[in-house]
């Protein structure tokens, strides 16, 4: 089936916030944000704004309803500014106007005052600064100490991944409409519809079943929309409180760079061991997160970059430690891999390290050390069902690495300009919110008398095709045709308490619920048919629309079915709750079985880079990636090559930068580089493992969403042994992305 939502993308008739036609009457509202990073006794004087014609009012922090507070995990973030600023682009007042460019006009005439005080933007001087979001955590297994004492090999170093704009095609935005009864209707591009519910609730200070949120779709989230699409709601349900109009507030694109985080940057130190045999027998890292100027997400990130700190390797002695460190850069939040990425980057980055030093491929190291069966994660849960030796045998039994590696040093040996690499990068990513009570979901279905049905789940559609694969489970449960099924919008009003469309999750925690829902359903309407048809329940089936009975088709087809189930006033809707079985996690132990299952793959990645100009092509990318059994190929395909795209573009051309006085300088789309049609890899080969699947995962087709990002990993180790095979005294530095700028420094550089 292919993604629901096609032929409207691609007519233009798929709609999003600022799509929605607005009540008459409706206000726009701008942000006005600091345009420094850190002040205190700051004065907002809006007198000169205010007069401003079409301005109906500047709303600051004394105007909030509620409690002045977005913080999620910790309730360290005001909406407002109330008189310091943590960070430039931290919003002070929101001017609603007739028009938004009324609202943006009105902005300029606001004037600030403030002391400005020292700056932080790096994790390091946040580190030695004592400044933190929470306390250090750490997962330790086996002995680290006593195990590099026995090592024949033991290597240090330090790597640095930057951050990453999600540049999602719409920006955030909200739109609010006042109800009757002091209710609140928020249109809002969330990915966590109750998250917006929530704090919009604490902003205004009334109860949450005053605040219904509803999402039809996003225009892509990444991660960027799972915390950070609450603010610009929040701001939006207050205007409409206070000024009981309708009001309608869209960043424009600069305003989204400027106020919203990005990916957490990361400053790591690690330390490898191996015995002669290139077994790692131990591993030691120091990750400083750059979280921000408020947790946002930071400690579950900084949580998820433990659980991949080994990605798929065993390790028996591990010694990992990560420290939430507070900057005064905006708050950064989660993004595509949610922190495992910046986990992976390190141990690849040691590994890499140790092949340098020992003048061995990489690919020798990594194979040497991937997961087997019943091996233990430093987390405390047994890998059971471990697909990575397997990804690994069908990826060299494609593409014989030998071979690609003997013709890549002919191609070297011949040419002067142009060097080849390449580099192998295994996923291992665990599967569920690594937060355990937020591993639930439900279903609400109806089937109307006419036969159509109507389906409403707490997943958000953000381009990933959740809505698709919900349709197909609706379908495929009933038995009937899909023309018959609706998805209705994402609701909290029909489907309330969500956890944010996320972790990769979605699809199997609500496509279970809505199994477990149309069950219900269908066991309800089998025993009218039995009814009707006199004959037992067991020997009936619903077969593409008709009821069966013995495997013979018979009169009775699904709208009559339907119909006359109606008639007998039997409930024709269902609800139904989802909660992941076995997982669990004790905190005081850091030790536990986190996650119901974990998705393997492995891309071979081949690269050339120009050394002359320190630009650089990737070839090619070969991936064997462990699907499960998909249920929807080319979703499903859809998802791996955007994920690579992303991930290349994490590690090779997308450099976030801010100055000394936190400013971001890479704030449009001319200075910041995102990979494009011209830049993606030439040719992209994915074959899916061959492999039973899992039952955890949704029809047995595993979670996809995010962990082939992390192949984009091997581009940046590629283009380094590219590099070397110009250079021998090139040393990779392990800090990305992997810029054309970096490539002709090393290209060039000499050995001190
Ligand atoms: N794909 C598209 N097209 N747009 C997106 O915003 N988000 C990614 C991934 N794939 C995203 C996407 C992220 S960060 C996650 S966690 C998952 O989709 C969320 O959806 P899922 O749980 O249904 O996989
Ligand atoms: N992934 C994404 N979002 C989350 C997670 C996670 O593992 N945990 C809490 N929020
Ligand atoms: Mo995805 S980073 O879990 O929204």
């Amino acid at each position: 089936m292919k993604n629901i939502d096609a032929n409207g993308h691609v007519r233009g008739e798929s709609l999003f916030i600022d799509d929605i036609l607005t009540k008459q009457h409706c206000l726009h509202a701008a942000v006005l944000a600091a345009d420094v990073a850190h002040a205190k006794d700051v004065v907002i004087d809006v007198q000169q704004a205010e007069k401003f014609p079409g301005v109906e009012k500047i709303l600051l922090a004394k105007d909030i309803t509620g409690e002045n507070q977005v913080g999620g995990i910790l309730l360290d973030e005001p909406l407002l500014c109330e008189g310091e600023i943590h960070f430039q682009g931290m919003p002070l007042a929101v001017i609603v106007a007739e028009s938004d460019f009324i609202a943006k006009r009105a902005r300029e005439l606001i004037e600030v005052s403030y002391t400005e005080l020292p700056v932080i933007t790096t994790a390091k001087e946040a580190f030695e600064k004592g400044q933190f979001i929470n306390d250090a955590r750490s997962f330790n297994l086996g002995d680290v100490d006593e195990a590099f004492d026995d090592c024949q090999y033991v290597f240090e170093d330090k790597t640095f991944s930057n951050g990453q704009e999600h540049l999602y095609l719409e920006t955030q935005g909200a739109y609010a409409e006042k109800q009757e009864n002091g209710c609140i209707k928020l249109m809002s591009s969330t990915q966590g519809p109750t998250v917006v519910q929530r704090i919009a609730a604490r902003i205004l200070g009334v109860a949450m079943h005053k605040i219904e949120v509803d999402v039809t779709r996003l225009g892509g989230g990444f991660g960027g929309k799972e915390d950070q699409a609450t603010p610009w709601a929040c701001m939006a349900a207050l205007a409409t409180h206070v000024l009981n109009k309708p009001v309608k507030l869209i960043l424009d694109r600069h305003d989204d760079l400027k106020m919203t985080g990005k990916r957490h940057p990361y400053e790591s130190t690690f330390k490898i061991g191996l015995d002669e045999n290139y077994k790692i027998k131990a591993f030691e890292v120091r990750f400083l997160q750059n979280s921000g100027a408020a947790a946002d997400l930071s400690p579950a990130i900084a949580e998820r970059t433990l659980f991949h700190a080994t990605n798929s390797y065993f390790i028996p002695n591990v010694k990992t430690t990560v420290h939430s460190c507070k900057t005064n850069l905006p708050p950064n939040t989660a993004f595509r891999g949610f922190g495992g990425p910046q986990g992976m980057v390190v141990i690849e980055s040691a590994i890499a390290k140790a092949a340098e030093q020992l003048g061995i491929p990489a690919y020798k190291i990594q194979q040497a050390n991937l997961l087997s069966e019943n091996d233990v994660f430093s987390y405390g849960q047994v890998a059971e069902k471990v697909e990575a030796k397997k990804v690994w045998q069908q990826l060299s039994d494609k593409i014989n690495i030998n071979v690609v590696e003997q013709s890549i040093e002919e191609f070297n040996q011949n040419n002067q300009q142009f060097k080849k690499g390449m580099a192998v990068m295994p996923i291992c990513f665990g599967i569920s919110f690594t937060n355990t009570p937020m591993n639930h979901a439900r279903a609400l279905v109806h089937i109307y008398q006419d036969g159509s049905v109507g389906i409403s789940t707490g997943a958000v559609e953000m381009g990933q095709s959740v809505n698709t694969k919900m349709l197909q489970v609706a379908a495929q449960t009933f038995s009937i045709n899909p023309d018959l099924i609706k998805l209705e919008t994402t609701n909290t009003t029909r489907v309330a308490n969500t956890s944010p469309s996320a972790a990769s999750s979605t699809a199997d925690l609500n496509g279970k619920a809505l199994i477990k829902a149309c069950n219900a359903l269908l066991e309800r309407l089998k025993h009218v048919a039995a009814d009707e048809l006199s004959v037992g329940v067991d020997t009936l089936e619903i077969k593409n629309g008709w009821v069966e009975v013995n495997g013979e088709k018979t009169e009775l087809d699904w709208k009559n079915l339907v119909f006359k189930t109606f008639w007998k006033r039997i409930c024709l809707t269902e609800n139904a709750h989802y909660a992941t079985p076995i997982i669990k996690f004790d905190k005081s132990k850091e030790k536990g079985h986190p996650f119901a299952y974990h998705v393997y793959g492995a891309a071979l990645i081949q690269t050339t880079v120009d050394c002359l100009r320190g630009t650089y092509e990737i070839d090619c990318v070969d991936i064997v990636h462990d699907f499960g059994k998909s249920m929807n190929k080319g979703v499903d395909l859809g998802q791996v090559e955007g994920a690579l795209a992303q991930g290349i573009g994490w590690m090779t051309m997308e450099e976030v930068a801010y100055n000394e006085q936190g400013r971001l300088l890479s704030n449009t789309l001319s200075t910041y580089k995102i990979p494009d049609i011209f830049s993606i890899a030439k040719d992209i080969t994915v074959e899916a493992l061959k492999t039973e699947g899992h039952d955890m995962a949704i029809f047995k087709s595993k979670a996809v969403g995010e962990p082939p990002l992390m192949y984009g990993i091997g581009a940046y180790f590629a283009i380094a042994n590219a590099i070397k095979a110009f250079n021998k005294d090139y040393q990779i530095k392990f800090h990305s992305p992997m810029t054309p700028e970096k490539v002709m420094m090393g290209l060039y550089e000499k050995s001190i």
